[in-house]
Formats: C-alpha cells, sequence, structure tokens
C-alpha cells in the first residue's frame, strides 16, 4: 500500500464546497493536491492558497483556483505533510524548505490538518535535523547562537551554493538529537536576530491522519 496516497487523498474528505484551503506542499500532500484537482474538475468550488511556489506551480496545472492573503481574510482547512509528529501533535516540518509560509498558513487556518505516513510517527521530536531559516546577513553569527541553543547547524546546499527558499533566505538543518521540550526551543530560536523562523510547530495541528500499525487509516485530533 502507497502510504502517503492513502492518508494524502483521506485528507481531501475534509474539504467542503466554497473552502478556502491551504495548500501544503511535499510528496504527501501532493497526493491530497492532486485529489483535490480531480474534484475541482467535477465542479467542487475552492479557492486554494499555496504554501511554496512548487505548490502553486502544481495547482495551476491542476486547475485549482488560487487566492492570495490580499483577497482572503481566513483559512477554513489548512492540510500540509511533516518530517516527524510526536504524541502531544507537536511536528518538525521544513524538510521541503517551504517551513516559513507553511507556518504562517498554518497559523491563519480554522483547521490545521497534517498528513503523515507512519515513519514520520516518533515519541521524541529531533532525529530529523531542524531546519531554521535565517537571513543571509550575519549568518556566520546566527549560526553560533544556534549552537549555543544545543544545535549542530548544517547550511543547507542546492547544486554547490547554499539552498534558497522562496523568500530568499538560507537554511541551517539543526541536528538537536532529542528535543524533550519543543515549545521552549521554538520560542528561543525565533529570538535569535537573524532567524526568522523555525520547523517546529507546536499546539498547532488540530488533526493527524496517518496510518496505525494494521496499515488502517488513523485518525488523532
Ligand atoms: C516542506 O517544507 C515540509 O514541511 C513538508 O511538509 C515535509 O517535509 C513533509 O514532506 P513529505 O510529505 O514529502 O515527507
Amino acid at each position: 500500500m502507497n502510504e502517503k496516497k492513502a492518508v494524502g487523498e483521506k485528507a481531501a474528505d475534509y474539504v467542503k464546497d466554497g473552502m478556502v484551503i491551504g495548500l501544503g506542499t511535499g510528496s504527501t500532500v501532493f497526493y491530497t493536491i492532486t485529489k483535490l484537482g480531480r474534484l475541482v474538475q467535477q465542479g467542487l468550488s475552492i479557492k486554494g492558497i499555496p504554501t511554496s511556489l512548487q505548490t502553486e506551480k502544481l495547482a495551476r496545472e491542476l486547475g485549482i483556483p488560487l487566492a492570495s492573503f490580499k483577497e482572503i481574510d481566513h483559512i477554513d482547512v489548512a492540510i500540509d505533510g511533516a518530517d516527524e509528529v510526536n504524541p502531544d501533535l507537536a511536528l518538525i516540518k521544513g524538510g521541503g524548505g517551504a517551513l516559513l509560509r507553511e507556518k504562517i498558513i498554518a497559523k491563519a487556518a480554522n483547521t490545521f490538518l497534517v498528513v503523515a505516513d507512519s515513519h514520520k510517527l516518533v515519541d521524541t521530536l529531533g532525529a530529523f535535523p531542524l531546519p531554521v531559516e535565517v537571513v543571509p546577513f550575519g549568518m556566520e553569527m546566527t549560526r553560533k547562537y544556534l549552537e549555543v541553543l544545543g544545535g549542530s547547524p548544517k547550511l543547507r546546499q542546492n547544486n554547490g551554493s547554499p539552498y534558497q527558499t522562496d523568500n530568499g533566505n538560507y537554511i541551517f538543518d539543526c541536528s538537536f538529537q532529542k528535543i524533550t521540550h519543543p515549545g521552549e526551543l521554538e520560542r528561543d530560536l525565533n529570538l535569535i536576530p537573524g532567524v526568522v523562523d523555525n520547523g517546529l510547530f507546536v499546539g498547532m495541528a488540530d488533526i493527524v491522519i496517518t496510518l496505525n500499525r494494521q496499515k488502517e487509516i488513523d485518525i488523532n485530533m
């Protein structure tokens, strides 16, 4: 069974006519967006607000009407993937580099729905290096402060140059090993000058759709 496809498509059940939908980024929510594209062809009326240029391109190709924050004042449901999910539904996100727009859109949503294959479920966050988006100016200093907080930052690369986010920033992937207090770390990281945001999403996810060990759809709320 393709777990990503199963949970990704299941999320489309939450989408109703007339809704504004936050469209996430990654290989799991790809299946949600593809299914929404099919439903739009069959008459579903929604507006999507994309979390990345990559998702914007996909949604346009599928014929999903798009909106921006200039035209809308709320998002009904945001649907997105995750790199790790703990039992409190705290997340690490940003493996695909879209963490900042993902967090802005998740925060604006009445319901934030996460789609994750079972490999993403962990007892303690931190095995996946935490993405931290930083402005390029002064990043050498920013790196030092990330180390003071216990991280081992590695500047993300793309073909030999620093990887650039859709916002023109860089990403340090920070190994913290075990993140026992994710809410504190999320706040402390964001107090460092030069940090734009980080991939900890604490207290944001309302629903996580995953597969349990019997490979059945499991919905945590
Ligand atoms: C994108 O920046 C990420 O936050 C993704 O949502 C996350 O990496 C999950 O991606 P996959 O569904 O491809 O594993």
